[in-house]
């Protein structure tokens, strides 16, 4: 039985009860981030306690915790789930409050973690993805658990035989129903620009600085519909899924089909970076 936490207390989770008034519960009025730990250590906290922070004052929540103070809460966390790899969730809401959409003067934020272990990372089969018009809000920067359209996305991939979907804002690829998004093209990947279409991923920016140290060529830029049908590799990344190449869209193969060569040469990047000390 894993651990999880609540406003204080460390439990199992099968024990944790939130209260049916908590606007997380009733709005999708909350925050969250999901941070991996590899040998029990937490992975880019710093860039997951500022991303936390932000999505918390784009929304108007106090932060409850400093960032000792949240190092200390996922470590531990992490700490009494055996170490090793995890994805580690942390989820907060505005608080408990009797039902009206407007703030509640004096709730205090709930906060929720829990965790689950990772498998060791294989190197990942290519996935199969379609492209869907990104129905969602036009704040898709802030980590918000309001993920009924991201929801609703992922499952039209999945009843589709596919495992992503790759979302088109007005003929530009955004990011996937979570994951973000690169092609690659003449050898040179290309993602889209952080901005409030889509989520600031903390492995789409780490893929970047490994990718740029290493001498390729990584372009921030806008990337088209066309871009995304003719790439030679598309890749999508996150958290959990770390860099995963996308094998077939819309049905038809990307490239021959197979993770492509400079996936191979970012993918090992990554595994190297994930290996350093410190990292
Ligand atoms: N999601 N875009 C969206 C919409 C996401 O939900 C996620 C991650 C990402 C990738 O961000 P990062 O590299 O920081 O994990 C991009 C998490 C993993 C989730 O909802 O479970």
């Amino acid at each position: 039985m894993s651990t999880a936490y609540l406003d204080g207390n460390f439990a199992p989770l099968a024990e944790i009860r939130i209260p049916a008034l908590d606007r997380g519960f009733l709005f999708g009025d909350a925050v969250y981030e999901v941070v991996p730990a590899y040998g029990g250590s937490l992975f880019r906290l710093d860039q997951h306690l500022l991303r936390l922070e932000n999505s918390l004052n784009a929304v108007r929540i106090d932060n409850p915790h400093s960032r000792g103070q949240w190092s200390r809460l996922l470590g531990e966390l992490v700490e009494r789930n055996g170490g090793g790899d995890q994805a580690v969730y942390v989820q907060v809401t505005r608080g408990v409050a009797p039902r009206d959409h407007a703030f509640p003067p004096d709730a205090v934020p709930t906060v929720f973690a829990m965790s689950r272990g990772m498998s060791a990372r294989e190197r990942p089969r290519p996935l199969r993805a379609i492209t869907l018009e990104d129905i969602r809000w036009l704040r898709c920067d802030i980590k918000s658990t309001s993920l009924l359209p991201n929801v609703l996305l992922r499952q039209q991939a999945i009843d589709a035989g596919a495992d992503e979907c790759i979302l088109l804002r007005s003929g530009f690829a955004t990011e996937g129903a979570a994951t973000n998004v690169f092609v690659v093209r003449d050898g040179v990947v290309s993602t889209p620009p952080h901005g409030s279409l889509l989520l600031p991923g903390i492995t789409r920016d780490l893929v970047v600085e490994v990718a740029t140290e290493a001498g390729v060529t990584v372009r921030e830029e806008d990337v088209s519909e066309s871009d995304l049908r003719g790439a030679a590799e598309i890749w999508v990344t996150s958290s959990t899924k770390e860099v995963v190449p996308v094998g077939e869209l819309d049905g038809q193969q990307v490239g021959s089909g197979a993770p492509g060569p400079v996936w191979d040469r970012v993918w090992s990047l990554f595994q190297d970076y994930k290996r350093r000390p410190g990292a």
